[in-house]
């Protein structure tokens, strides 16, 4: 646990690990883990998340997405993603706002990463996006605690709007001005291993649904 952390671009190599972290969250959610991004009723297989791991780098090519790796011992443990909201042209009237999703995977999670992987996205977004939204289970009190922290405010909550198996949870809205907001670093954390920002690539791909 002692690794450095990498903060990097989205790479083709990449797609094993983050598609391997992502269908993990099925099994946790198995275990009856809390899982607190939203999964689809049964795993894909695959093949899907491979086209899905094209589909957001194709995103990432044309500018729709951000995407930002956190790398560890030379995996992918962690991904922050922030997309344009609707269409993803930026010739239309939404395209100033931008949907974020963040995962971490287990191992990694409650050292620091999340914030770190959060602090860069949104730090790329600004003079890109003007204003960040999520939805976030309302009983995920660790990514609450971090959204808060960066800055993010609620903005509403959709009773029952995420139904996993027989049990709801409320769906809570949160956003983060960037017009207004100070930049984020303000408040740094702590972190109990060193961060590094990695070399920016050629610009790569990556996934993450929703949050
Ligand atoms: C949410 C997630 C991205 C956070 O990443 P992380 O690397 O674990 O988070 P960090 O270690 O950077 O920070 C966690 C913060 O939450 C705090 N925290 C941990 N458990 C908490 C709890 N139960 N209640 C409130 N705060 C909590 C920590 O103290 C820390 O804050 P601090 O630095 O101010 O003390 C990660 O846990 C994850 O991927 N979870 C599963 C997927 C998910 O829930 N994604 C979010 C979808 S909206």
């Amino acid at each position: 646990m002692a690794s450095d952390v990498i903060l990097r671009d989205l790479r083709s190599k990449d797609r094993e690990d983050l598609i391997r972290g992502y269908l993990d969250l099925y099994r946790e959610r198995e275990a009856g883990e809390p899982i607190g991004i939203l999964l689809f009723t049964t795993p894909p297989l695959w093949e899907e998340e491979l086209k899905w791991f094209e589909s957001v780098q194709r995103s990432v090519a044309s500018g729709a997405k951000i995407v930002v790796v956190a790398e560890v011992d030379g995996h992918a443990v962690g991904l922050c993603e922030a997309t344009r909201h609707g269409p993803s042209s930026p010739d239309h009237e939404s395209a100033h706002v931008a949907d974020l999703g963040i995962l971490v995977q287990r191992a990694h999670r409650g050292h620091g990463v999340g914030e770190a992987l959060l602090r860069e996205v949104l730090a790329r977004c600004r003079g890109k996006f003007e204003i960040v939204i999520l939805s976030v289970f309302a009983d995920n009190a660790r990514a609450k605690h971090l959204y808060r922290k960066l800055g993010f405010r609620p903005y509403g909550s959709l009773p029952d709007g995420l139904k996993r198996g027989k049990s709801y949870i409320d769906s809570d809205l949160m956003y983060l001005d960037l017009r207004s907001a100070t930049p984020e670093g303000a408040t740094r954390g702590k972190s109990s291993r060193k961060l590094n920002r990695g070399t920016p690539s050629a610009s790569a791909p990556s996934p993450i649904h929703g949050g």
